[in-house]
């Protein structure tokens, strides 16, 4: 086979399944997402390491994919957003960005999901600087970032057992 052609082959765990996967040895873990294993919830954007669209969970660890490349990943756990919805039910970070409206064109929203999946396994009740830290390498162009805090704040509660509902003016809007 010619050099040009050669194939990286790597095994890794992908949202929770075993899978194996070749692919040119150059590309990075965005690419091979992307374009060898079908996944384009993970979204690409400056390729830069600078709006942070491309995070997935490398380990549990978010990290910017385009700045990783594939073959750093053999042995991994790599999450990505497809990986988030168990059971036909949208994770609750998913339903509390639908809810309050966290997203509008969403092109950031899978990797803001991620980060923020992150920061409730190692903090369950983030503070909002707490969030604001860690959803700091995250870019968002239409939001504003305020709804999306609210969300991450919303979803915390929830899964820390309150029968949390989103202020009204949260929904509506402040007057
Ligand atoms: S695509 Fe912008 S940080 Fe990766
Ligand atoms: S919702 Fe459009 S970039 Fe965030």
């Amino acid at each position: 086979m010619p050099f040009a052609d050669a194939k990286a082959k790597i095994a890794l765990e992908l949202n929770g399944e075993p899978v194996e996967v070749a692919f040119a040895p150059h590309k990075t873990l965005l690419e091979v997402l992307r374009e060898d294993l079908g996944l384009t919830g993970t979204k690409h954007g400056c390729e830069l390491g600078e709006c942070g669209t491309c995070t997935v969970l490398l380990d549990g660890a978010p990290v910017l994919s385009c700045l990783v490349l594939g073959v750093a990943c053999a042995g991994r756990r790599v999450k990505t957003v497809e990986g988030m919805a168990q059971g036909g039910r949208l994770h609750p970070l998913q339903e509390a960005f639908a809810e309050l409206g966290a997203a509008q064109c969403g092109y950031c929203t899978p990797a803001f999901l991620l980060a923020a999946e992150a920061l409730l396994a190692a903090n369950p009740r983030p503070t909002r600087d707490n969030i604001k830290q860690a959803l700091a390498g995250n870019l968002c162009r239409c939001t504003g970032y305020i709804k999306i805090y609210e969300a991450v704040e919303l979803a915390a509660a929830r899964l820390s057992g309150e029968r949390a509902e989103p202020a009204r003016e949260t929904l509506y809007g402040r007057p």
